[in-house]
């Protein structure tokens, strides 16, 4: 087993020279600490690598990895330990080939409906450890850890550590998972790394640049490890792509969008953008968050700029739709800006975080620009992660705890945040009703 992996590892590390590198010659970054590999450490017809994700109101989506390609794809569940009262066995069940490597079989298993806030225990395959998750609760308060550009390094397991060591309801991933970058028995050791996590509490994540994996002509259309290994309910949210989609969680809309797939105003991730703005009910879910890999600000010197097309073509949709919050990664370090629309200050604009600092093995983004624009409000290149506790209908606290503090309830920088629809300075924008009045028509 061990020769098969090193050799494969080779293989990859060679061919690991495609374009997906956020390396950079305009900055300088202190040693990353070191890669953290983690091999098979169970019998090779047990589930491994098992992750959670929500889809609709009431259900959780099973994933997990089995060597064999013959075991059961069955997830047996209850809400007491080694008493599964519950199964499903609804879902699919995939396996890809990139170059040699041939990954093991990825059963997705659809289970529910769920009571929330509940702790369920459960069985993937039919053997194999218990698990267990806590759903999250139908009704505020509920709690987002958000964490971008994870890899995996002792960095990254430093902020999971931190991550787990207070509760949360949903982790919120901004891009770039594994760094595996086509070394594809990496996507399986990250696997590893974050079950404690991931098998515990949903993960909603999208994309970013190292998930693209291209090579050209045989991997033309790239993201075939992340589609098959991390789906995500898009079908649900009318999306035709596991690249971008959205979510209703407990009072807030989740979008989450694509930075490297089309994006101008004809595209398919455009249209589906307005449509799925124009079918918010403020009243069902008052608050709206939005998720992006490459930040539309960013003073950083890293990735500079590099959000701007993108940022061109949606901002206004999210402007006139009243979106609160839009966080990004991408950028090694942290950033809060405050109210912006179109480069300036403005009340009824979002405000925008960059959280790109989970900790992978590129190290962080060291150098800002000078002087600091006047609508950053803190910046800092130190790992960690951020928590987005939301209140009730009006308010929500946002806090952002560095890896390097010991104490997990100390927070580097903190906001409270007042939510758009219970404003009455910043109603939705006329464009907006607009727009929605003509997707109503149409549909
Ligand atoms: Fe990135």
């Amino acid at each position: 087993m061990a020769k098969k992996y090193s050799s494969l590892l080779l293989f990859f590390l060679l061919l690991n020279s495609l374009p997906n590198s956020d390396a950079s010659p305009e900055y300088s970054r202190p040693p990353p600490r070191p890669a953290i590999f983690i091999g098979p450490t169970r019998s090779e017809s047990d589930p491994e690598q098992v992750h959670i994700s929500l889809v609709g109101k009431d259900h959780m989506r099973v994933t997990w990895i089995t060597s064999h390609k013959h075991e059961k794809s069955i997830v047996e569940y209850g809400t007491s330990p080694g008493n599964y009262d519950k199964s499903s066995m609804t879902g699919e069940r995939m396996s890809y080939r990139y170059f040699f490597y041939n990954s093991g079989e990825i059963h997705h298993i659809t289970i529910g409906p769920l009571g929330p806030n509940t702790t369920y225990y459960y069985r993937c395959g039919g053997n194999g450890p218990e698990f267990s998750f806590k759903t999250p609760p139908s009704t505020f308060p509920i709690e987002f850890a958000i964490v971008g550009d994870l890899g995996q390094t002792e960095w990254t397991a430093s902020t999971l550590k931190h991550i787990g060591a207070k509760d949360y309801d949903v982790l919120l991933l901004p891009g770039d998972l594994s760094y595996a970058d086509t070394q594809q028995p990496l996507w399986d050791s990250f696997g590893r790394l974050v079950e404690p996590y991931a098998s515990k509490r949903p993960w909603m994540v999208t994309h970013g640049n190292h998930e693209i994996e291209t090579f050209p002509i045989i991997y033309r259309h790239g993201f075939k490890a992340y589609n098959s290994r991390w789906l995500m309910p898009y079908q649900e949210s009318g999306s035709t792509s596991n690249l971008y989609y959205s979510f209703d969680v407990a009072g807030c809309h989740v979008i989450m969008l694509g930075s490297y797939v089309d994006f101008d105003a004809q595209s398919d991730q455009y249209m589906w953008l307005q449509a799925d703005l124009a079918k918010v009910d403020r009243v069902v879910t008052p608050w709206i968050f939005v998720l992006v890999h490459v930040p539309w600000y960013n003073s950083n010197l890293a990735h500079k700029g590099e959000g701007e097309s993108m940022r061109k073509s949606m901002e206004e949709l999210l402007y006139n739709a009243r979106v609160d919050v839009v966080f990004a990664g991408h950028v090694h370090a942290y950033e809060r800006f405050t109210r912006v629309y179109d480069n300036k200050a403005d009340p009824c604009g979002p405000i925008y975080l960059t959280i790109g600092d989970g900790g992978n093995r590129e190290g962080l983004a060291m150098i800002f620009e000078n002087p600091s624009p006047s609508i950053s409000m803190f910046r800092e290149a130190s790992f960690g992660h951020g928590r987005l506790k939301v209140h009730n209908e009006t308010h929500a606290h946002w806090s952002w705890h560095r890896n390097n503090e010991s104490n997990n309830t100390f927070m580097a920088d903190e906001l409270w945040l007042k939510s758009f629809a219970s404003s009455k300075s910043c109603l939705p924008h006329e464009k907006f009703q607009e727009m929605k009045t003509h997707i109503k028509d149409e549909l």
